[in-house]
């Protein structure tokens, strides 16, 4: 059973039209749109749906606003599809649609689905960084280009009350095969998916008091300039900064979050750690601080 990343998030949104202008202008491919939605495509191909919050065939939602109602994960084969399916039925429905796609609810009530990956890569200029004598970068300029290119998404967060946390984490880890990479017990836990080595693809984040709501989708960008590019862009079409730019600790990823008209924040990030099996989870008492 190989989970390998984010493959599609459903959106039930309000206001369809704000919407579509304001992924367009994140910078992501649209593929279609009408009146009851709208597909947008990261050049990875993962997608971003957008529905009509009314749409009764979305999963339900306790929140009033738009939100995200589904998140999908992809896997590498039917055999691991067909496994999972096997798992989790041992407690909960799981149900299958017309494309074979299952869908299913995590501890938390939160929907999650599962389909067979179709990864695309994408080529990237590598950023050619001259650092004190390593030099990458000879006779040229190292202008930065004029808009940002989301690659992927990162990952998503869900904020979760503090009780009960650890447990809703273990329901990835224990059934899902996620891997924790950072846990602290005033921030939550940063899991990463089998087939993934971002330091994190879901944070289930807490804070004393916190309720349970979806928080936020991050795309990668190419670098720390297209965080910067992307943001300002998005400053001068009447995004509402949340928090950044900045750089976390835990992750180490370069960030900047707007309030996303879909539900939630959404982030650009860059330059976020990796890690592999040889990882050992760390357990912190607090999170460490991290740069404004
Ligand atoms: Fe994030």
């Amino acid at each position: 059973m190989a989970i390998l990343r984010i493959e599609s998030l459903v959106f039930g949104v309000e206001n369809l039209a704000m919407c579509i202008k304001f992924l367009n202008d994140w910078g992501l491919n649209k593929i279609e749109s009408n009146d009851e939605g709208a597909e947008f495509k990261t050049p990875d191909n993962q997608s971003i749906i957008l529905r009509q919050a009314s749409d009764p065939s979305l999963p339900l939602t306790e929140e009033r606003n738009s939100t995200l109602r589904e998140i999908l994960w992809g896997v590498d084969s039917q055999i691991s599809l067909d496994s999972i399916a096997t798992e989790l039925s041992k407690d909960r429905e799981v149900h299958s649609d017309g494309s074979g796609t299952l869908h299913t609810m995590d501890d938390s009530q939160n929907y999650l689905g599962f389909k067979i990956s179709d990864p695309k890569f994408t080529d990237v200029s590598v950023s050619e960084v001259n650092l004190y004598e390593d030099i990458n970068r000879v006779n040229k300029r190292g202008w930065p280009v004029d808009k940002a290119r989301p690659l992927r998404i990162g990952h998503i967060v869900y904020s979760l009350e503090k009780e009960g946390n650890w447990e809703a984490a273990q329901f990835y880890v224990d059934r899902l095969k996620f891997r924790v990479t950072d846990r602290s017990e005033t921030g939550g836990t940063f899991l990463r998916c089998e087939g993934s080595n971002f330091h994190h693809n879901l944070f289930l984040f807490h804070r004393q008091g916190s309720r349970r709501y979806y928080n936020h989708v991050a795309f990668e960008v190419n670098s720390f300039d297209e965080v910067m590019i992307g943001g300002n862009y998005m400053l001068k079409q009447g995004a509402v900064s949340v928090s950044g730019p900045g750089r976390h600790s835990l992750g180490s990823n370069i960030f900047w979050y707007f309030n996303n008209p879909c539900g939630g924040d959404i982030e650009y990030f860059s330059d976020m750690d990796r890690m592999d099996d040889n990882w050992e989870t760390r357990y912190w008492d607090e999170s460490p601080p991290y740069a404004r």
